[in-house]
């Protein structure tokens, strides 16, 4: 299968029919201090120990849904790597318009939801120092067209493409997301989130809305008031907005 990428540059896309998990496949390149080109793309068909955030699985089944790994080095070693998680979420959003007119929602750092179901997830893998140089692993799963076998072994709501548009093509999809993704991640070298943020906020699916942040080990409960410059979110407690840089939001009654 041949996946043509859109954009001047070319990215290389490699495809696997089964692999353990894309995003694994390039740590493994990484670690074995192999020559990789920014912009190289691993996809698969189905992956046998697909990794969500937070080390839940990612259910992978053959052919249905979009398994993605992008990898790309940075200069600004990792403390970027939050914001970037950020510029990954929009070039997602970026995809979905344009090619389906779906109007998504962000849940931070970069979860996608359509009408409050999760359709896709980003986990982004970091290797290298806090300054200097680091290598990234941006591994993008989008729910495309999920059996009914594996929907019990989800825990939570969600959803997939199927449901909400006709004519599904992987390759243009494929295509798509590495030519949103490549100028996302431009924009953030040039500019960081300074022209990101105010954008990021307005697809924010917990806005205004009382949640909690755990962090593994504590956790605060507030209202969400959406990220900061840093990609950090701001959470609203007893009248102070303080920002949170690691951790999972969920949402809580008021
Ligand atoms: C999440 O929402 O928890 C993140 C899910 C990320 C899944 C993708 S699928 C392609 C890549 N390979 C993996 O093993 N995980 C990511």
């Amino acid at each position: 299968q041949c996946y043509q990428a859109l954009g001047s540059r070319g990215a290389q896309v490699e495809v696997h029919p089964i692999i353990d998990s894309t995003n694994s496949e390039l740590m493994r390149r990484i670690a074995a201090k192999q020559t990789l080109d920014s912009g190289t793309v691993i996809v698969a068909e189905m992956q046998q120990a697909g990794r969500g955030r937070r080390g839940r699985v990612w259910q992978s089944p053959f052919g249905a849904n979009l398994y993605y790994s992008y990898f790309w080095r940075l200069d600004d070693g990792l403390q970027a790597a939050m914001g970037m998680s950020i510029a990954v979420g929009l070039a997602v959003y970026d995809t979905l318009k344009a090619l389906y007119q779906l109007d998504i929602e962000l849940k931070w750092p970069n979860d996608i939801y359509l009408n409050k179901e999760k359709l896709a997830g980003v986990l982004v893998e970091l290797d290298g120092q806090p300054q200097g140089p680091c290598q990234l692993v941006i591994g993008i799963g989008i729910n495309l067209q999920m059996p009914e076998s594996f929907s019990q072994q989800i825990d939570q709501a969600w959803t997939d493409l199927n449901q909400h548009c006709e004519q599904i093509d992987k390759n243009q999809l494929v295509a798509h997301l590495t030519y949103h993704l490549e100028l996302r991640l431009a924009q953030y070298s040039q500019t960081g989130l300074h022209d990101m943020y105010q954008q990021w906020n307005l697809l924010n699916a917990f806005a205004g809305q009382c949640v909690e942040l755990n962090t593994g080990h504590r956790s605060w409960r507030g209202i969400c008031e959406g990220i900061d410059a840093n990609g950090g979110i701001r959470i609203r407690q007893d009248g102070e907005v303080k920002s949170y840089y690691g951790g999972e939001i969920s949402l809580r009654k008021a």
